[in-house]
């Protein structure tokens, strides 16, 4: 029997997975199975289709398409299935992501895309987005981002500390 996905991340190239990694990371720090792909929207659509359909008999509950210049690939991927799909728009033109962005998020009404930043922090967003997508009828990962998020409580805290120690030892 196939391995159980539940996460599939599509991207458009290879060019691509400098920032699309950062999704990976994120989900690497939680209890999710989740594969990496590149298949694009126009390059290769049959291929595009096949991956979601497999995706889907895998158990795949969320998809994360990332793709840069004419971005088509969240949207058509969203055409093709009923699971949500989570866009990012990439850099990957003298538009400087622009042109992937308006894509992305411009959606006809009846097929949506949740659209991202453009870039790295896209990326990262949309892999918390999809965990969130998860922890709605999982406790285990619900803990594990309510522990993300303590996590960057501490930060800013951290950070609100040392900016008020720099600023005692300039008076
Ligand atoms: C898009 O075109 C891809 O998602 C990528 O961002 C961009 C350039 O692709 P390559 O020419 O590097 O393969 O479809």
């Amino acid at each position: 029997m196939a391995e159980k996905m539940d996460i599939l991340i599509l991207m458009g190239s290879d060019s691509d997975w400098e920032v699309m990694s950062e999704a990976g990371k994120l989900l690497d720090g939680f209890s999710v199975a989740y594969e990496a792909r590149v298949s694009s929207a126009h390059r290769t659509p049959e291929r595009t289709l096949k991956l979601v359909r497999e995706a889907e008999n895998r158990g795949c509950r969320v998809i994360i398409a990332g793709a840069g210049a004419a971005a088509h690939l969240a949207g058509v991927v969203a055409g093709h299935t009923l699971l949500p799909v989570i866009g990012i728009p990439l850099n990957a033109t003298s538009l400087q992501g622009i042109d992937a962005l308006l894509a992305t998020v411009q959606m006809p009404a009846g097929i949506p895309v949740a659209s991202m930043a453009i870039g790295k922090a896209g990326a990262t967003n949309a892999a918390i987005f999809a965990l969130q997508i998860l922890a709605a009828a999982d406790p285990v990962i619900a803990e594990q981002l309510a522990a993300y998020r303590r996590a960057m409580t501490q930060k800013v805290e951290s950070k609100d500390e040392r900016l008020q120690e720099y600023r005692r030892q300039q008076k």
